[in-house]
């Protein structure tokens, strides 16, 4: 079975090509970073006309790179929300015309959801439950998975992502945008002991998170040392960040893993990619006797190949989505109510 799977819900424009649901044939990536960096965000409009340039190309070099015909597909899976819903529309209008061309089935995936599958891309999804950590630039959530398909929202931010609050951060020590990949190379040559920053909601006796208070405590710092007249070290400050960050999403997981019994561990979204979160909860998570599985670095960023792969699986059950399906930016996850919505 071939799936062409196509994202456009934020910056990146994105297509693969899947076969049998977890093998990636091809997997492209279009990045806008330059077009927002002198913004310092992602601007909607200008994803959205970025993304309509860069599509048809790629979708084009995504089947040559598989060796498949637009006639070869036995689906179409696309991003259908939470995102920019201009941006989506650009990838929904393309997977529809495919679709309607070829006569391929469609199938409108969760961008989250992706997120999650992007742990099974090669090896399929272990035994269930699982209990799953998606941290995004969009989102920060504890999930429960009783099954790969279900989804039941434990926990999430109260206010910034945690994405949001690396990018944030970064910006206040000049690393550009997206700050998060850079705040993580220069964290490596910081000590996280250095400054102890508050680990907002550790003692919560939740699983909710809340990352503006440390963003706030990073400001104040810099202030005053600043007004006190020391220098300060921005790979300590990166490190001291980063790890209080980290050190409650490790512990919340873990204290979501063993409430619901689950045997498991997943992680998904671009923060996944933080050096610093991989290795803890890897050691961590392990220690504790839980099973820890996280994508490689390129499919924890969005990509298109974690869309095939969610949308392939909803196709093989039998699900398919009418063409006049309409974006929804604030789209929950299956079964998880507009709690998890956000973004
Ligand atoms: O999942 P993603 O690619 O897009 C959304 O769905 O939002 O996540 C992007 C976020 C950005 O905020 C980016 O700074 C962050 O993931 N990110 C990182 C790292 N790589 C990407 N944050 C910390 N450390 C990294 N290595
Ligand atoms: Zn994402």
């Amino acid at each position: 079975m071939l799936v062409l799977g196509i994202e456009t819900s934020c910056d990146e424009t994105a297509v693969a090509v899947l076969e049998d649901t977890f093998t990636v044939r091809t997997n492209l990536l279009a990045r806008q970073t330059d077009l927002h960096e002198r913004f310092g965000g992602v601007v909607p409009e200008l994803a959205a006309r970025a993304h309509v340039e860069a599509l048809s190309p790629l979708m084009e070099r995504a089947l040559q790179e598989a060796g498949c015909d637009v006639r070869d597909l036995d689906g179409v899976a696309v991003t259908v929300g939470p995102g920019l819903v201009g941006a989506l529309l650009v990838g929904m209008a393309a997977a529809k015309a495919v679709a309607l061309a070829t006569g391929a089935p469609l199938i409108g995936v969760n961008h989250l959801e992706g997120h999650v599958w992007a742990n099974f891309i090669e090896h399929g999804p272990p035994e269930p439950p699982y209990v799953c950590l998606v941290v995004s630039g969009g989102h920060t959530m504890l999930l429960h998975m009783p099954e790969p398909h279900r989804y039941e929202v434990l926990g999430q931010t109260l206010d910034d992502a945690a994405g949001e609050a690396f990018d944030k951060v970064a910006r206040l020590l000049g690393l550009g945008f997206p700050g998060g990949p850079a705040l993580d190379r220069l964290a490596r040559q910081g000590d996280p002991d250095a400054v102890r920053f508050p680990r907002a909601m550790e003692a919560s006796g939740d699983l909710d998170f809340s990352m503006s208070g440390l963003k706030t405590a990073v400001v104040r710092y810099l202030r005053a040392e600043r007004e006190a007249g020391r220098e300060v070290d921005p790979a300590d400050l990166a490190a001291s960040f980063q790890e209080a960050v980290v050190e409650v999403q490790v512990k919340k997981t873990i204290a979501a893993a063993r409430a619901k019994g689950v045997g498991t561990i997943l992680l998904g979204g671009g923060v996944v990619a933080n050096s610093r979160l991989r290795e803890r909860i890897r050691s961590e998570g392990e220690a504790a006797g839980f099973r820890v599985l996280y994508p490689s670095i390129e499919l924890c960023t969005d990509n298109a190949a974690m869309i095939a792969c969610a949308g392939s699986a909803r196709l093989a059950r039998g699900e398919r989505t009418p063409l006049d399906v309409a974006a929804d930016p604030g789209l929950p996850l299956p079964g998880a109510g507009r709690r998890g919505a956000e973004r």
